[in-house]
């Protein structure tokens, strides 16, 4: 067998892996064995290159690669052993930008392999010349928006800066601007591939990238991670064009086509225009802050929310990021626990993009062994907060924030909310009045059916864990909910 046979059954073996790798990953029953045909999958690709083209590189260069690949797989196995589960999105976005930086670099070698030196000394007939200058161009356009783009949702998502959208005057324009002078300097590199058009290439897309994350608000993060996940894969692809690696531009492909769908989902999720956001908030002029005075808020006691849930009939969790922070899944399942002995009807509602992750509470309330049954999402529970006794927000903020309903000024205006202050009882459990992700004040805490419950999330549970009295079945209480819902539901 050929080397270039070798490599491309490999190629092919791999890319079925990763395809079975995708597959395994749409659903969580089959997510780890999606993962485990993902890592062989790269593990056989990167083998198979290093064996392949060390036929044609000295030893020195593949003892350099040796001594790459054992610091990155160091640092790559001490950052996935140390990160928090709510430090993962930050993780990704700095992975994001790695895939970016590279291709970046893969395009300026190109540039000193090929169009620096001349076609003479190149191997590229003249013919396909000219469509690698344009690979090169587009391969660095797309890695350096990647690069900065990950940075920025880095640095917003671990809140080392402010995660409000940046709204520059005639931003739109700018975004447009750019995107022209990208098309036009491609032309004209494609005709003549100076090292002036490469740099304003590089620091164009550069500050491309910076300008369409800093426009997206904290609210539209979630959409920013996973397009970002897209541009890497198609970062990668034009980066595998320049390389001629066929393998990577699948890679890249399907990176970059998941990426994109499941943007798309999250976009229809957030009833946010997908276009809008891929193009960095195009559209979205400057919001109002949502600062408006709210008027008093009122607080409540651990004592006096279990006597609460002691008289209600039916209670519904809505888990939030603070209850990943707190790590409060375990005392919230042993609460549930508890209620459901006395006879009360606990159930879950967990919305699409609480916390930082997808699927984020499901994973930590399955943890906790919390029944998948009285796990419900956000359209199976919306309408049942009418009828219900008592809602426990529990770290959550953006998620359950009327203003998304009721102020079409606000940043997260038309983001579907839990809808919790339909209930006839709400405890808000929080550490201060801060605002939530999305850097947006939330009216629920000023309602009149709203308690602030202040304090680390699982403290105030534990607290209430301690002040239920022991009882072991439910007697005949008064309902604690509202009129309107008692009516509603004697109907
Ligand atoms: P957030 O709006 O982020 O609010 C979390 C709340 O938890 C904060 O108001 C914070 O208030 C409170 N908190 C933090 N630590 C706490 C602790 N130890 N004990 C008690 N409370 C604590 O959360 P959410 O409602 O889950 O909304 C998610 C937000 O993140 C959305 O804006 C979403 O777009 C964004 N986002 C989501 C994702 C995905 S895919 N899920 C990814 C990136 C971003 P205090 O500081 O006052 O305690």
């Amino acid at each position: 067998m050929t080397a270039s046979t070798a490599t491309q059954s490999a190629d092919v073996v791999a890319a079925l892996l990763f395809i079975l790798s995708l597959a395994g990953l749409s659903q969580h029953r089959t997510s780890r064995s999606g993962v485990v045909f993902g890592a062989c999958g790269m593990a056989l690709a990167v083998i198979a290159t290093i064996v392949f083209a060390s036929r044609d590189i000295s030893g020195t260069a593949v003892a350099l690669i040796a001594v790459a690949m054992a610091i990155g797989a160091g640092l790559g196995l001490w950052r996935a052993r140390a990160v928090e589960m709510t430090g993962m999105p930050e993780l990704i976005a700095v992975l994001h930008s790695f895939v970016g930086l590279a291709a970046v670099l893969v395009g300026w070698n190109s540039y000193y392999e090929v169009e620096a030196r001349g076609s003479a000394q190149t191997a590229v007939a003249a013919d396909l010349l000219r469509i690698h200058h344009a690979e090169v161009f587009i391969g660095i356009f797309i890695g350096a928006v990647t690069f900065t783009g990950s940075l920025i949702a880095f640095l917003k998502l671990s809140a080392r800066i402010n995660s409000r959208p940046l709204t520059l005057p005639g931003k739109n324009l700018l975004n447009v601007g750019a995107l022209v002078a990208f098309a036009a300097l491609t032309v004209w590199f494609a005709v003549s591939p100076e090292l002036g058009l490469m740099i304003a290439i590089t620091a164009l897309a550069l500050l491309l990238g910076l300008h369409l994350v800093a426009s997206i608000g904290g609210g539209d993060m979630p959409v920013v991670v996973s397009m970002l996940n897209s541009y890497s894969g198609w970062a990668a692809a034009a980066a595998g064009f320049l390389l001629n690696n066929n393998l990577l531009i699948i890679t890249g492909a399907l990176v970059g086509s998941s990426g994109a769908y499941l943007s798309y989902i999250m976009c229809k999720a957030m009833n946010r225009s997908f276009l809008s956001v891929i193009a960095g908030g195009f559209g979205i002029e400057a919001p109002s802050a949502g600062d408006a005075e709210q008027g008093e808020h009122q607080e409540t006691t651990a004592e006096e929310t279990a006597a609460l849930l002691e008289r209600a009939s039916s209670v519904i969790i809505t888990p939030g990021y603070g209850m990943a922070v707190a790590q409060a899944q375990h005392p919230v399942a042993e609460l549930t626990r508890a209620l459901r002995e006395r006879g009360v009807e606990v159930r879950f509602g967990v919305h699409p993009v609480a916390g930082r992750l997808p699927g984020h509470m499901n994973v930590l309330l399955a943890e906790a062994r919390v029944p998948y049954d009285v796990v419900l999402e956000m359209d199976e529970i919306n309408d049942d907060f009418a009828h219900t006794s008592v809602v426990l927000v529990i770290g959550a903020n953006d998620t359950v924030n009327p203003a998304a309903m009721e102020d079409p000024a606000s940043p997260i205006a038309g983001m579907p909310v839990l809808r919790v202050w339909e209930a006839g009882q709400v405890v808000v459990f929080k550490r201060s009045m801060a605002s939530g992700y999305a850097g947006v004040q939330n009216p629920l805490f000023f309602r009149e059916n709203t308690g602030m419950l202040f304090g680390d999330a699982k403290q105030s549970v534990e607290s209430i864990l301690r002040a239920l009295t022991p009882r072991p079945s439910r007697t005949a209480e008064p309902d604690a909910r509202s009129p309107a819902a008692q009516a509603a539901s004697a109907h």
